[in-house]
C-alpha cells in the first residue's frame, strides 16, 4: 500500500457531525457562529487580538494586501508556494524575489534590504515547512525603511517563537498580519480555510466585510472590492475540533520528524532543514536536501525510487517562483540570481508524514531512502 505524503489527521467525528447538524437544522451553513467560535478560540489560545477566518489563505492575502492599499513592489522569497506571488499580482504588485538562508530556507533578512527600492511597499516573509522567517529582523527592517510586513504563514499555524524577553510566543502575533492555512496538506485542518491574524481592530473590521464582496456592516452597500470568500460553517466546525488537539497533532510530527533524523543521519550529501534556536516549527514538512553533487544519487532519482516503492514524496518547492510557467518572463531576470533558493529547489524532498502516521511507515521510509543513498 502507498504510504501517502500527507494525509490530514480529522478530530473528534461525533462532535462535528452534532454540530453540523444544529448548523444544518437551522440553515445558517455559512459564516455563523461556529466559524466566530473557531475564530474566537484561536483569538483566546494563541493571545491573538483579532482572528479572521476566510475560504482559503490564498483570499486571505488577496484581501489583506487590498485592505492595506499596497501598491508598487512586493518583497518575497521565490522559494515559496506559488499562492506568495499570486496574491500580489492580483493586487497588481510587482513581486520582487530576494533569496533566502541557508539551513532554514526562509528569507533572508539581508537579501531582503538589498531588493528594497524606493516603489517597495511590503515585505512578505514566508513561514517554510513550518519554521517561522526571523520575526525581529523583519520587524525592524519594516520600521527602518517604512513599509508594510505581512507574513505569508500558511504552513506556521502552531509554530512559536522565543521573544526578545524570553517568552515563548505563537505564530500570529507578527507584523500587520499573518496568514495561515488550514487546507488538507496543513497541520491543523479544516477541510479548506485560512485564517488572517492581527492586532490592527480596523484591519480586522475591513477583512470581515471584505470577505463578503465588501459590504458595508449594515450590508446596504458595498464599501471595498472585496471577494466571495466567507466560510462554509463545517470546515469552521472541523478547524475548532483540529485546532484544539494542535499540541498533540504537532507533538506526534516533532517525534516522527525525529525519527527521520536519526534514520537519515550520516548520509552522504543529504541535509536536514534547521529550526534556528528560539523558534519551534509546526512540523508541516519533513523536507531533505539531497545534494546532485555529494550524494549518491539526485534528488529525482530519490524520488522516483521511492515512488516505484510505494511511497510518495514531493519536490518541494518545486520549481522555485521565478522558474514557474506563469513567472517566466521574470526567470529571465532572476535566473541564477537567487542561488540558495535554486540549490534548495533543486535538491529539496518532502517526505512522507502526517500526526497519525505510524512509527513503522517512518521506519519503511526511512529503509527505502537508506537503501538507495548509502
Ligand atoms: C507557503 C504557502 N502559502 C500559501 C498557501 C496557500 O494556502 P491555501 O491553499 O489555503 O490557499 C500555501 C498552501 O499550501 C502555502 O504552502
Amino acid at each position: 500500500m502507498m504510504i501517502p505524503i500527507v494525509k490530514p489527521t480529522l478530530m473528534n467525528w461525533d462532535a462535528v457531525i452534532r454540530d453540523f447538524r444544529q448548523a444544518w437544522e437551522s440553515g445558517q451553513v455559512t459564516t455563523g457562529q461556529f466559524t466566530r467560535r473557531l475564530e474566537a478560540e484561536v483569538e483566546r489560545q494563541l493571545e491573538i487580538p483579532h482572528v479572521i477566518m476566510m475560504q482559503s489563505c490564498t483570499a486571505g492575502l488577496m484581501l489583506v494586501l487590498r485592505a492595506l492599499e499596497v501598491e508598487g513592489e512586493a518583497i518575497m522569497p521565490a522559494f515559496t508556494w506559488t499562492a506568495t506571488a499570486h496574491a500580489a499580482v492580483w493586487n497588481n504588485l510587482i513581486p520582487v524575489f530576494a533569496d533566502i538562508s541557508p539551513g532554514a530556507y526562509t528569507l533572508d533578512p539581508e537579501k531582503a534590504v538589498q531588493a528594497i527600492t524606493p516603489r517597495t511597499s511590503v515585505l512578505m516573509p514566508v513561514n517554510v515547512f513550518g519554521c517561522p522567517p526571523d520575526y525581529e529582523a523583519f520587524a525592524e527592517i519594516a520600521r527602518e525603511h517604512g513599509v508594510h510586513l505581512v507574513y505569508d504563514s500558511a504552513q506556521g499555524l502552531g509554530s512559536r517563537y522565543l521573544d526578545r524577553n524570553g517568552v515563548w510566543r505563537y505564530a500570529g502575533s507578527f507584523g500587520e498580519a499573518e496568514i495561515f492555512s488550514m487546507s488538507p496538506t496543513k497541520v491543523i485542518s479544516a477541510m479548506e480555510g485560512g485564517l488572517v491574524t492581527t492586532s490592527n481592530a480596523e484591519l480586522a473590521q475591513t477583512l470581515r466585510q471584505m470577505r463578503d464582496y465588501g459590504k458595508t456592516p449594515d450590508a446596504e452597500d458595498i464599501a471595498w472590492l472585496g471577494l466571495s470568500a466567507r466560510v462554509p460553517e463545517v470546515d469552521a466546525i472541523v478547524a475548532y475540533y483540529n485546532f484544539a488537539h494542535r499540541e498533540h497533532l504537532i507533538s506526534r510530527r516533532q517525534e516522527l520528524m525525529q525519527i527521520y533524523r536519526e534514520g537519515l543521519k550520516g548520509l552522504k550529501g543529504v541535509r536536514f532543514q534547521e529550526t534556528p534556536e528560539g523558534y519551534q516549527s509546526s512540523g508541516n514538512y519533513f523536507t531533505i536536501f539531497i545534494d546532485g553533487q555529494e550524494a549518491k544519487h539526485s534528488r529525482d532519482e530519490v524520488y522516483q525510487y521511492l515512488k516505484e516503492h510505494q511511497i510518495q514524496a514531493k519536490k518541494y518547492f518545486f520549481p522555485a517562483l521565478h522558474l514557474q510557467k506563469v513567472y517566466q518572463t521574470m526567470g529571465q531576470f532572476y535566473r541564477g540570481k537567487l542561488p540558495v533558493t535554486e540549490a534548495a529547489a533543486a535538491s529539496g524532498l518532502a517526505l512522507p508524514l502526517f500526526s497519525h502516521m505510524t512509527q513503522a511507515m517512518v521506519f519503511e521510509v526511512i529503509k527505502i531512502s537508506r537503501a538507495i543513498l548509502e
